[in-house]
């Protein structure tokens, strides 16, 4: 594993791997244990969409594994002035360890990791958020204690979260049933890729329907960062794509209920659900720093840790 640009290239050893070391990483900083598995390193961490829980998990592993994070916004850089983003992954690649960036099209991720010489690590893009599924991947795991066999429904958009979570869910042997509106559905890329995983991806128009017998439903805004524009037509189509009281009586019992984050209470899921399910949301969000720094140690780390 050279980057993290997208979970398809990732096998599902690499993904089981770097969640087992998420573990062990979060049961050692919960019992004190230090290990600087990136002393001396720096992370550059390149932001041209806002960010709560990515810019603080990234910097705070980064702090804890003992190296140095860079915050750099867009509005800051010269690639915000229209520097090519190959010469910036050059420049980097002489001064960093390692890149993180969130952004609006994959290919300029992609484009960082083919022209640098560093690790590139995909925050976010249109088209996927591989680090937030890693996270969601290690909650699930920790609260029912396997993935194999367990059912995700996600109700929502088919946007970067659905694309992730159709890759990263079927790759660790869970089926994953999609409910989304008509004209909003994952790409036909996507859509390829869970056709190698016959009988166990569905999608549908109901969210009823795709959250019966679920382990596990997530949800993601109706309006990603870049489609603001969009917000009053995306209230109309997505009206009734929610988890709520309803769609739970549908689900398997215990079901866990996800959220990416930020939530929209009373859009894509009501406020006593999301509260019911308070534990595992924030969970997983805090999970984002764990998984994060077991990714960090992968790529950047001199020395692997046992
Ligand atoms: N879930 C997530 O990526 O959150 P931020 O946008 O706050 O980083
Ligand atoms: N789909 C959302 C995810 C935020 C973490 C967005 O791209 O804005």
């Amino acid at each position: 594993m050279k980057h993290l640009l997208t979970l398809e290239s990732l096998s599902t050893e690499e993904i089981k791997d770097i969640l087992n070391l998420a573990d062990q990483l979060k049961y050692e900083l919960k019992h004190g244990i230090e290990h600087h598995h990136l002393k001396g390193k720096t992370l550059g961490m390149i932001f041209e969409k806002s960010s709560t829980r990515t810019r603080v998990s990234f910097e705070t592993g980064m702090y804890q594994l003992g190296g140095h994070p860079l915050f750099l916004s867009s509005n800051d850089l010269q690639i915000g002035r229209g520097e090519p983003v190959e010469d910036t992954a050059r420049v980097l690649s002489r001064m960093l360890d390692g890149i993180m960036i969130r952004t609006f099209a994959q290919a300029e991720v992609d484009a960082l990791a083919e022209y640098g010489s560093i690790p590139v690590i995909n925050g976010l893009t249109d088209y996927c958020h591989p680090c937030q599924v890693l996270a969601d991947l290690m909650t699930i795991r920790e609260f029912k204690g396997k993935l194999k066999g367990l059912k995700l429904a996600f109700i929502g958009d088919g946007n970067n979260m659905a694309n992730s979570l159709i890759v990263g869910c079927l790759k660790c042997g869970m089926s994953v049933a999609i409910a989304c509106p008509k004209g909003y559905e994952p790409p036909k890329n996507i859509l390829d890729f869970a056709d190698n995983y016959p009988g166990m991806f569905e999608m549908t128009t109901d969210p009823l329907k795709a959250a019966e017998n679920a382990d596990v439903v997530y949800t993601d805004v109706w309006a990603s960062m870049g489609q603001e524009e969009e917000k009053a037509i995306r209230e109309k189509a997505f009206a009734g794509i929610q988890i709520n009281a309803e769609l739970m009586e549908k689900t398997n019992k215990d079901c866990m209920v996800l959220h990416c984050l930020p939530a929209h209470r009373g859009e894509e899921i009501t406020a006593d659900v999301f509260e019911a399910h308070a534990d595992e949301i924030f969970e997983e969000a805090e999970n984002r720093l764990h998984a994060q720094k077991a990714v960090m140690v992968r790529l950047m780390a001199d020395k692997q840790p046992e």
